[in-house]
């Protein structure tokens, strides 16, 4: 399990990003779905850049879902392929900015050698102090949760706390307070089921290669102007000695 992460990072945002319409992106220009996906990793570094500067300390990117092997094995390759060149490209801009990396979801399933070139990232960025970038690979929120059952036995008290380490992998990792969602669609297509309970929610029609800095900004606007209440009320509807309406 991760640990370590700097206490001022869990006090900012923790954002998750459906990273959707690639595909779309790319055939609407007459492209090759594998241009859109490349141009998809230009829009991780503009959000990845971006991010910390607007007050988000742990971001959670969805790249590859565990149902997302069920595209051509040609599509499937290609995704491997930009995931392996990321992970040789990028750990230098990371390790520069401050971010530190770790990849969610399973790595036995992987290409030979994109685990060990997981490892090698997460191993360098360890020290990130102004970013937690988590991306989700060969992720499943439902197979994270079971997975986390297995392991509950070994608790001696199970309680929401030591389990939601077990889902996240990462000790007292902050809930998810927004999820955004490119490309019009309006699912959650298993991200982050048990970390999302309470987070608030942001569908776009932006194409993920064309988002950046101002879309995550306009999510980010649009989350400051919601009202959270956790299931409780907020001060302005409590009856002035603070008693509920239906109390007497
Ligand atoms: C998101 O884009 C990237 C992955 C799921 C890997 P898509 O490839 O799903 O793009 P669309 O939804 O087909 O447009
Ligand atoms: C979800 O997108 C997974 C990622 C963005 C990695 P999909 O495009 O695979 O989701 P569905 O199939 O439309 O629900
Ligand atoms: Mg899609």
């Amino acid at each position: 399990m991760q640990s370590g992460l700097p206490s001022e990072l869990q006090t900012k945002l923790h954002v998750g990003i459906i990273m959707d319409g690639n595909g779309r992106w790319a055939i609407r220009r007459r492209m090759s779905r594998l241009r859109g996906h490349e141009a998809g990793v230009e829009a991780i570094r503009r959000v990845v850049e971006a991010a910390p500067k607007q007050g988000v300390g742990t971001l959670t990117l969805y790249a590859f879902s565990s149902d997302n092997w069920r595209r051509p094995k040609a599509e499937v390759s290609a995704l491997m392929s930009l995931l392996r060149f990321y992970l040789a490209s990028e750990v230098e801009a990371l390790v520069r900015n401050g971010v530190r990396l770790t990849v969610i979801g399973r790595r036995d399933r992987l290409p030979a050698g994109i685990a060990e070139a997981i490892g090698r990232a997460e191993a360098a960025t360890a020290g990130g102090e102004t970013l937690n970038l988590r991306i989700a690979v060969d992720y499943s929120a439902r197979d994270a949760i079971l997975n986390a059952v297995a392991r509950a036995a070994s608790l001696g008290g199970l309680t929401r706390e030591n389990f939601s380490d077990l889902v996240t992998g990462e000790a007292g990792l902050r809930d998810v307070d927004l999820v955004i969602r490119t490309s019009g669609e309006k699912r959650l297509s298993d991200f982050l089921l048990w970390e999302s309970a309470y987070a608030e929610l942001h569908f776009t029609d932006r194409m993920w290669p064309d988002f950046g800095e101002e879309d995550l900004r306009e999510a980010l606007t649009a989350f400051h102007g919601r009202e959270r209440r956790f299931g409780g009320l907020q001060p302005e509807a409590l009856e002035p000695q603070g008693e509920p309406a239906l109390s007497a």
